[in-house]
C-alpha cells in the first residue's frame, strides 16, 4: 500500500481505496471491490477496521460493501443516496427503462442492499475513532455525492470522490447529465469545485486518478474546462446557474425585511432588534435545475442565506422558521435548519401533521423527511416573535395545507400569500395575476373568492409571495382579485355538474389514512381511518367496504354509514395481514356505495409489511 501522507495509505482496485490509521484502528474510504480487506490483513496484521465511509454509489466504488458487512465493519453512505445502497429492491423495481429521460447515472447502483451504521449528512461533522470528518455536499459526479474533509498529520486532506480525476479532468463525464441532453450536473459540479477550492485543502484524494498535491490549480483548471464545455452545450438557464453573484446576497424589501436571492422558492428574513432572524419559508437553494424525473438526490436541500445574513447583520443562524405551505420547495430545508442550528419550526395547525407525518398523506409536492413542529398556531389568533405581531389566516386553492401570514414591519402591513396567486412577472403589472390552484391539492372553487375577500379585509400595504415580485396593494389590485375570485366559482360551476354531483374540484370522494401503511412486525393489526365525502345535496345512507388481497382480515368487513348532504364522515377499520407476509407497496382500496349509487373503489392505500430493507426510501414505506 502506498503511503500518501502520515497515516494515510492508498490501495488501488476498482477505485482508489484509502486506509487511514489512527490509535483505535483503521478507517477505509471507498469499499472498492473489497480486495483491501485481504491487503489489510497482511499489511496491518491484528489491526481492527472500524469503519468504511463512501462518497457516492457507483458500483466500482462500493461493490465490495457486502464483504465489509460480513466482517461486521460499520458502513457509512451518503444520506441522499440511501435508496441506492439500502433499498436496492425497490430502487431497481422503480428504475424506468422504457421512454427513459432520466439521465442520472444510476445504472452503476449496487445490486444488493446493505445495512449501514449511519448516513453521511450534509454539513455534519462525524467522529470515527479519533478522527473528525466534515461532510461537504459536492453534487456533480452524482447528484447526491459528498466529499469528506479531514485534518491529519498537520495537513488538510479532502476525499473528493469522483469530483476530480486530475488537473482539469474528471473520470466520468457522462454522469454529468442528470436529465436528457442537459448540463445540469456540470452546473452543480462547477459550484462544488468552488466549494472545495474555498476549503483550502493541502491534498485532494480522488476516487479515481492520482492524489492531487496542488489542489487550487487542479480545481481551477477543471472549472475552466467545464466552462468551455458549457459554451457549446448550455441553455440560458444553465449559463445563468453558474453566475455566483446572481444567486447570492439579500434584497431589501423594508428596513427589517429581506429577500434571500439564493432561495429558489423565495425565503424572506425578518430581522429583530435583538438581531435575530426569522425565515418565512426555507426550501431549495437557487438556481433550481431539476431533472424532469425527481429523485431525492436531485432535490437535495442546500444551505442558503446564512452567509448573507452573517455578512450583513452578523447573524449566524435562523431562530424560527414559518412555512407558508407544505410544498417541498418551501419546507425542504427546514430539517437542515433544525439539525444544524436548532431552529424552531412554527406553523399553522393545519400544516403540522403533514410536516411531521408525511407518509400519512397522498397530496402533491410533499417532502418525505419528517420534521419537528415546535409550535402549532391556530388561525386568526395573534402571536408574537420578538417585537413582531403575526396572525395566520386560512388559505387554500394552491394547497389546502397552507396559511396566509399577516404581520407588520417598519410601519407596513404585509401578507405572505404563499403560492396561492401568481403575480405576473411577464408584464410587471401588480393587477395582473393568475390563480395558482392545484386540483389534487384539495382545491375548492370558492377559495380564490374567499382569499380576495380576506385580502380586502386585511388591506395590506404589501403582498409578498412564494415566487413573484412584491406587490404594492391598491384598490385596483383588490378589485381585480375580487372579480377574478367570483368568476372562478362561476367557471367551475359551468364545467362541473355541481347540481347533481359535487366533489367540488378535487374529485377526491374518499381517502385512506395513512396512505403508506406499514406493518413492521409479523402478526400485527393496524387501524386505518377512511374519510368519505357525500357528493349529493341530500343525506345518504351507504356501505363502505375494504377491499384486500385474499387471506387478509378486516374488522368490520363493511361499514354502514349515514352522511348528510355534501357532508363528510370518518370511519375506522382494523386490518390484519397473514403472519409473516413480506410485501412492499401492496395496494388496497375502499369500495363505496351511497344509496343506489355505486361509486366504486374511490380510494387506495399502499401496504408494506416486514420488508427487510430498512431505508424509508425505495425499499421501505415512502418510496
Ligand atoms: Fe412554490
Ligand atoms: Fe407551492
Amino acid at each position: 500500500m502506498k503511503n500518501i501522507v502520515q497515516n494515510v495509505y492508498l490501495h488501488k482496485d476498482t477505485c482508489n481505496v484509502y486506509v487511514i490509521e489512527d490509535g483505535t484502528g483503521l478507517i477505509v474510504i471507498h469499499a472498492g471491490n473489497g480486495s483491501v480487506l485481504d491487503k489489510i490483513s497482511t499489511s496491518f496484521p491484528g489491526k481492527k477496521i472500524i469503519a468504511c465511509l463512501n462518497t457516492h454509489h457507483f458500483r466500482p466504488t462500493v461493490q465490495g460493501l457486502p464483504l465489509f458487512e460480513e466482517h461486521d465493519i460499520s458502513i457509512y453512505v451518503p444520506y441522499w443516496e440511501q435508496d441506492m445502497f439500502c433499498g436496492t429492491t425497490g430502487f431497481w423495481q422503480e428504475r424506468q427503462t422504457w421512454i427513459n429521460y432520466d439521465g442520472r447515472w444510476d445504472r452503476f447502483s449496487p445490486i444488493s442492499s446493505i445495512k449501514p451504521a449511519g448516513y453521511l449528512r450534509d454539513y455534519d461533522k462525524i467522529r470515527i475513532g479519533e478522527l473528525v470528518f466534515e461532510i461537504i455536499p459536492t453534487p456533480g459526479p452524482t447528484p447526491g455525492a459528498i466529499s469528506l474533509s479531514l485534518r491529519i498529520g498537520g495537513k488538510k486532506i479532502i476525499f473528493t470522490g469522483d469530483l476530480i480525476y486530475g488537473p482539469g479532468k474528471v473520470w466520468n463525464l457522462a454522469s454529468s447529465q442528470w436529465n436528457y441532453n442537459d448540463a445540469y450536473g456540470v452546473c452543480y459540479w462547477i459550484q462544488s469545485l468552488r466549494e472545495i477550492r474555498a476549503k483550502g485543502a493541502d491534498i485532494l484524494l480522488p476516487c479515481h486518478g492520482e492524489p492531487i498535491f496542488s489542489p487550487q490549480e487542479a480545481l481551477e483548471k477543471l472549472e475552466q474546462n467545464f466552462n468551455l464545455l458549457l459554451k457549446y452545450r448550455a441553455r440560458p438557464e444553465e449559463l445563468d446557474a453558474v453566475k455566483t453573484e446572481k444567486w447570492s446576497g439579500l434584497t431589501k424589501i423594508t428596513d427589517h425585511l429581506y429577500l434571500d436571492k439564493a432561495s429558489a422558492a423565495q425565503s424572506f428574513y425578518l430581522i429583530s432588534q435583538s438581531n435575530k432572524a426569522m425565515a418565512l419559508d426555507y426550501g431549495y437553494r437557487a438556481p433550481m435545475l431539476f431533472p424532469i424525473k425527481h429523485h431525492f438526490s436531485t432535490r437535495r436541500p442546500l444551505l442558503h442565506g446564512i452567509e448573507a445574513l452573517k455578512e450583513r447583520f452578523g447573524i449566524e443562524r435562523i431562530d424560527v422558521v414559518i412555512p407558508s405551505h407544505i410544498h417541498d420547495d418551501h419546507v425542504c430545508g427546514i430539517p437542515l435548519l433544525e439539525r444544524l442550528f436548532g431552529t424552531q419550526l412554527w406553523c399553522a395547525e393545519r400544516l403540522a401533521d403533514v410536516l411531521e407525518n408525511p407518509y400519512r398523506y397522498n397530496v402533491q409536492c410533499i417532502w418525505p423527511e419528517s420534521m419537528k413542529v415546535h409550535r402549532r398556531i391556530p388561525f386568526e389568533k395573534e402571536f408574537w416573535w420578538e417585537e413582531y405581531k403575526f396572525k395566520m389566516h386560512p388559505s387554500g386553492a394552491h394547497t389546502f395545507y397552507s396559511a396566509m401570514i399577516e404581520f407588520e414591519v417598519d410601519g407596513l402591513k404585509v401578507i405572505h400569500t404563499g403560492d396561492q396567486q401568481g403575480f405576473s412577472d411577464m408584464v410587471k403589472r401588480p393587477d395582473m395575476f393568475y390563480h395558482n390552484y392545484v386540483y389534487q391539492n384539495r382545491f375548492r372553487r370558492e377559495e380564490m373568492m374567499n382569499a380576495a375577500k380576506l385580502i380586502k379585509k386585511i388591506r395590506p400595504d404589501l403582498i409578498i409571495s412564494g415566487h413573484w415580485e412584491t406587490v404594492k396593494v391598491n384598490d385596483e389590485v383588490l378589485k381585480a382579485l375580487e372579480k377574478a375570485g367570483s368568476e372562478q366559482v362561476k367557471i367551475h360551476e359551468m364545467l362541473l355538474p355541481t347540481n347533481e354531483f359535487d366533489w367540488n374540484c378535487d374529485h377526491i370522494g374518499a381517502e385512506i389514512f395513512p396512505y403508506h401503511l406499514e406493518f413492521s412486525e409479523p402478526n400485527q393489526s393496524k387501524k386505518v381511518q377512511v374519510k368519505i365525502r357525500n357528493p349529493f345535496k341530500e343525506a345518504k345512507g351507504g356501505l363502505v367496504k375494504m377491499v384486500l388481497p385474499e387471506g387478509w382480515q378486516v374488522v368490520p368487513q363493511v361499514h354502514k354509514v349515514q352522511i348528510k348532504g355534501l357532508g363528510e364522515k370518518t370511519l375506522e377499520f382494523t386490518i390484519k395481514i397473514p403472519g409473516k407476509l413480506k410485501i412492499r407497496r401492496q395496494p388496497i382500496a375502499v369500495d363505496v356505495t351511497l344509496d343506489n349509487y355505486p361509486l366504486g373503489q374511490i380510494a387506495e392505500a399502499l401496504v408494506t409489511a416486514n420488508w427487510p430493507e430498512k431505508t424509508p426510501w425505495g425499499g421501505g414505506v415512502w418510496g
